[in-house]
């Protein structure tokens, strides 16, 4: 039987264990600039024993920002800064990959280049959905601009040019964002996007985006230091598609011929992202459901209490289960959940912001 401890191959990832890190935003980087700093890889390093650390969500370019004090791996200090939380993570020995953001309508214009609208494939607002302003406002969410066709290339080279920076920064690889109603999303599911040209209307159009930097970001780093991450039937950001397995099969099939690293799907039970605690449970659950459609490593993310990870990875509906809240709160969270020690409580009120309260203050046992 798997467990929790049995060591994990994605690709050319060496994985010592089944523990992931999920993507967690903290808006703890350093301003101005959204740089990462000590602090941050002090928080990083202190959580080094899983078996992957996937960063936090970071901005490919400052048009995919849409939030305050959110990262990026656009600039030579985000670089210079990023390469200090890798080697406080290689030092303490673990391995971390980082993801690669674009917002697109999730922004707001002060965050935008110029004061701009926000970006996305078509001009839809998303309803019940807020963001912060530069300065820390929260705000609703604007109705987008809809990319010109001529634009998309940019994008596509946005997300590269991401790649190759967290290459320069001594990251184990990338992890793409497709989830949660982010750029990406947003063309893959039809709710968002309206497009009649090449990236919009049939399933292989409205997946050629993804693709598209899914092999662009495979040209920077290979096939197998890449990852993916993609939330079906996820409602977070006002998301919605009409089919949802044949559009998510077509793209696991996509991936699966691409023999990326691995697949990272977030279960929409969790759907609330990091805003809520609420566990729907009358969602499909994503990871039986696709299991088959994707010939590679499965990562599962969402809702999870150590006792349905160990199940899930002892049942083989995934080869690994990622944290993120239980993450936050317990730095040395493999090992509690291998000797079933108990856990730290996390306190919500400091996730998003601040400094080293509930970041890296949280005790190991
Ligand atoms: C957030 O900042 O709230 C956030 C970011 C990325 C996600 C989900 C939520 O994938």
């Amino acid at each position: 039987m798997t467990t929790i401890n049995d060591p994990l191959i994605a690709g050319a990832l060496h994985l010592p264990n089944r523990l992931v890190m999920a993507p967690l935003t903290r808006m703890r980087s350093k301003q101005p600039g959204n740089i990462p700093h000590e602090l941050n890889a002090t928080y990083y390093a202190q959580r080094a024993s899983a078996g992957l650390i996937i960063s936090e969500a970071t901005q490919v370019c400052q048009q995919g920002q849409g939030y305050p004090g959110t990262p990026g791996i656009h600039s030579e200090e985000q670089i210079a800064g990023w390469r200090l939380v890798t080697d406080a993570v290689h030092s303490a020995g673990g391995r971390i990959v980082l993801q690669l953001w674009h917002v697109g309508r999730i922004s707001h214009s002060s965050h935008q280049p110029n004061d701009e609208l926000p970006v996305a494939p078509s001009a839809i607002a998303a309803k019940n959905s807020g963001t912060m302003t530069a300065d820390w406002k929260p705000t609703p969410i604007l109705t987008p601009r809809a990319l010109e066709t001529d634009e998309i290339p940019g994008i596509v080279a946005a997300f590269a040019a991401g790649a190759a920076n967290a290459k320069e920064a001594g990251f184990d690889g990338v992890e793409v964002h497709g989830a949660n109603g982010y750029l990406l999303d947003q063309f893959l599911q039809d709710g968002s996007n309206h497009r009649s040209d090449q990236y919009g209307g049939s399933i292989e159009n409205r997946a050629r985006l993804l693709l598209e930097v899914v092999d662009a970001v495979i040209g920077v780093w290979g096939a197998d230091r890449v990852g993916v991450r993609l939330s079906p039937y996820g409602t977070f950001n006002d998301m919605s598609d009409s089919d949802p397995v044949a559009l998510f099969t077509y793209v696991l099939g996509q991936l699966s011929d691409r023999s990326i690293a691995f697949v990272d799907l977030i279960e929409p039970r969790s759907s609330g992202a990091g805003g809520s605690d609420k566990v729907l449970e009358d969602k499909p659950d994503t990871a039986k459901l696709f299991r088959q459609s994707f010939r590679g490593v499965l990562v599962s993310a969402g809702g999870y209490q150590p006792d349905s990870a160990k199940e899930a990875v002892a049942e083989g509906i995934a080869d690994a289960v990622a944290f993120g809240r239980l993450f936050i709160a317990n730095p040395d969270l493999l090992r509690r959940i291998s000797e079933n020690a108990p856990l730290n409580r996390y306190d919500r009120a400091t996730f998003y912001g601040g400094g080293e309260k509930g970041y890296t203050d949280y005790p190991s046992l």
